[in-house]
C-alpha cells in the first residue's frame, strides 16, 4: 500500500497531459506578464493593512526588519520554486512538483492545502477590499446597511455584500480568459505601484527622526491569557509570552509573510507560459525582488511619519498622511489600495482554480472539473464552483482569523517544494533544468529551516486549525482520490493488460466522477 501512496507521476507524463486538446490551457503568457501577475498578487493587504498592525503590536519601526526576514525566507523558497517550475512546466504549482518527486499522497496533501489556502486568501483580501470601498463610499456620503457591510451586522447577522460581489465579478472575468484578465491586471498593477511609490516619495519628506526611537522596542510581557494564542515556539520552550524585542520581529515576520504570498502563484501559471523554461524563473524572482524593496521602503517611511504606537491598524498608509495633515494623499492612497486589492483577489482565485484543475485532471478530484471551456479554453467549471464558494465565504469571513491560517499553509507548501528539489535532483538527474537552484542541498535545507521557523512563530491555535484541515484532506483522499487516481489506473492497466492509446486508461475515464 505504501508504494501506491508514494507512486510518482512521471514529469514527461505531466507535460504530455497538457497536450491533450480537451484538457489543454492556452499558452499565451510572457516573462513580463508573469512579473506583472506576481506584483499584482504580491502587493496587497499585507503592506496596505498588516504593516500598521504588526508595527503597533509586535515590532515597532523594526517591522522593516520583519519584512526583510520574511523576504529572505521567500527568496530561498523562490529559488526552489523556480527550479521546479522550469522543470515541470504544467499547471498546479507545488502540487504538480510534488507529484513528480514525492509521490501521490504528499502531492494530494499539498494540492488540498493550496486550494484551500488560496480560497481563504482570496476571501481575506476581498474583505480588506470591501473595507476600503466602504470607507470611500462613506466619504461620498453613502452608507451601506450594517447587515450588508460585514460579518458583525447590527442584529447579529452580517453579510459582506461588497466582498461577495467582487469575487463573483472576478470569477466571470477569469472564465472569459486569462489573457483578458492579464490585461486588466496590468492596468491595475500600474495604479497600485504608483500608489506605493507615492507613499515612499511623498512620505519621505514627512519623516520625523524621533519616531524611530526606539527602533527595536524592548520586549514586553503579555498578560497571561489563552495560551493557544501564543506563538507555538514560546509554548514549546516554556518562554513567557512577550511582544516586541528581537522575538517580536520574528512574530511580526510570520504575520507580514502574508504580504509576500503570491510569488508562488506565478508558478501555477507555468502551463500557460510561452517559454516556461526561461520565463518562469524570471517572473518569480523578478516580482519577489521588486516587492521586497518596496515593502522595506514603505515600512521605513510610514513608521517614520507616525510613532508606531499611533499607527492605524485598518488603513495605516492612508492614515499616516491624514495624521501629518495631507488628507488628499490619504484619499488617493485609499483609492489605489482598493483598486490594487482587486488584482490580488483575482490572481489568488486564478491560482487556486488551476491547482484544482490539475488535481482533477489527474483524477484525484472528479475529472468533470478538468474539461476546459470549448471557446475560452479556461477551466470554467472549477472557476465557477470555487468562485461561488469563496463569495459566500468572503461574505461571512473575519479577516484576522484567517490570515495566519493562510500563512501556515503556504509555508508548509514551501517546505514540501524545497524537499522536492533535493529528491528530484537525486531521482531524475537527467531532466533538463533551465534554472538550477544553487548550492543544493544546502539552500533547500536552509529554505526548509526558514519556513519552519516562521511557522513556529505562528500561534498554537493556527497550528490546531491547520491540523484539522489536513485531517479532512486525508479523509477525502482515502475515500475518493486514491481509488480514482488516473496514475493508479494507468498502473493497473499496465499490470493487467496493454494500455490504451497514448498510454491512457481507455475510454470512459473522463466520466469517472
Ligand atoms: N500578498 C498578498 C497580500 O498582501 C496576498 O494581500
Amino acid at each position: 500500500m505504501s508504494s501506491t501512496l508514494f507512486r510518482t507521476k512521471k514529469v514527461e507524463q505531466s507535460i504530455l497531459d497538457t497536450e491533450e486538446p480537451e484538457h489543454a490551457l492556452k499558452k499565451s503568457l510572457s516573462a513580463l506578464d508573469l512579473t506583472v501577475f506576481g506584483v499584482g498578487v504580491i502587493i496587497g493587504t499585507g503592506i496596505f493593512v498588516l504593516t500598521g498592525t504588526v508595527a503597533k503590536n509586535n515590532a515597532g519601526p523594526a517591522v522593516a526588519l520583519a519584512f526583510v526576514a520574511a523576504g529572505v525566507a521567500c527568496a530561498l523558497a523562490a529559488l526552489c520554486y523556480a527550479e521546479f517550475a522550469s522543470t515541470v512546466p504544467v499547471a498546479g504549482s507545488a502540487y504538480t512538483f510534488s507529484y513528480a518527486s514525492l509521490g501521490e499522497l504528499p502531492a494530494w496533501i499539498i494540492g488540498w492545502d493550496l486550494v484551500l489556502e488560496f480560497a481563504l486568501g482570496t476571501a481575506v483580501v476581498a474583505v480588506g477590499w470591501s473595507g476600503y470601498i466602504a470607507s470611500l463610499l462613506d466619504n461620498a456620503g453613502w452608507h451601506l446597511p450594517a447587515a450588508l457591510s460585514g460579518r458583525e451586522g447590527a442584529d447579529g447577522f452580517g453579510f459582506d455584500i461588497l466582498a461577495a460581489a467582487l469575487v463573483l465579478v472576478l470569477t466571470a472575468i477569469l472564465v472569459v480568459g486569462t489573457k483578458l484578465s492579464a490585461r486588466v491586471t496590468s492596468v491595475v498593477v500600474a495604479i497600485k505601484v504608483t500608489v506605493v511609490l507615492t507613499v515612499i516619495v511623498a512620505g519621505a519628506f514627512l519623516i520625523d527622526g524621533k519616531n524611530y526611537d526606539p527602533f527595536v522596542p524592548k520586549a514586553q510581557p503579555v498578560p497571561a491569557g489563552d495560551s493557544l494564542q501564543s506563538p507555538l515556539i514560546q509554548l514549546m520552550f516554556g518562554w513567557a509570552p512577550s511582544n516586541f524585542g528581537v522575538m517580536g520581529i520574528f512574530t511580526a515576520a510570520s504575520v507580514v509573510f502574508f504580504a509576500f504570498i503570491g510569488f508562488d502563484v506565478v508558478a501555477t501559471a507555468a502551463e500557460e507560459t510561452k517559454n516556461p523554461q526561461r520565463d518562469m524563473p524570471r517572473g518569480i524572482i523578478g516580482s519577489l525582488i521588486i516587492c521586497t524593496v518596496l515593502y522595506v521602503a514603505v515600512s521605513i517611511v510610514v513608521t517614520g511619519m507616525q510613532h508606531y504606537t499611533d499607527l492605524s491598524v485598518s488603513a495605516p498608509l492612508a492614515d499616516a498622511f491624514k495624521a501629518t495633515g495631507h488628507p488628499w494623499f490619504a484619499g488617493f492612497i485609499s483609492f489605489g489600495a482598493a483598486v490594487g486589492l482587486t488584482t490580488v483577489c483575482m490572481i489568488l482565485l486564478l491560482g487556486q482554480t488551476r491547482v484544482f484543475f490539475a488535481m482533477s485532471r489527474d483524477g484525484l478530484l472528479p475529472r468533470f472539473f478538468s474539461r476546459v471551456h470549448p471557446r475560452f479554453k479556461t477551466p470554467h467549471r472549477p472557476t465557477i464552483l470555487l468562485g461561488v464558494l469563496i463569495a459566500i465565504l468572503a461574505g461571512f469571513t473575519s479577516l484576522s482569523e484567517l490570515a495566519e491560517l493562510v500563512n501556515i499553509g503556504t509555508l508548509f507548501a514551501f517546505v514540501v517544494v524545497a524537499i522536492g528539489v533535493i529528491i528530484l535532483r537525486k531521482s531524475r538527474p537527467d531532466l533538463p533544468r533551465s534554472f538550477r537552484t544553487p548550492w543544493v542541498p544546502f539552500l533547500p535545507i536552509l529554505s526548509v529551516c526558514a519556513s519552519l521557523w516562521l511557522m513556529l512563530n505562528l500561534p498554537a491555535e493556527t497550528w490546531l486549525r491547520f491540523g484539522i484541515w489536513m485531517v479532512i484532506g486525508f479523509v477525502v483522499y482515502f475515500l475518493y482520490g486514491r481509488s480514482h487516481s488516473l496514475l493508479g489506473r494507468h498502473e493497473e492497466t499496465a499490470l493487467n493488460g496493454p494500455a490504451g492509446p497514448s498510454g491512457t486508461a481507455g475510454p470512459g475515464r473522463d466520466d469517472a466522477v
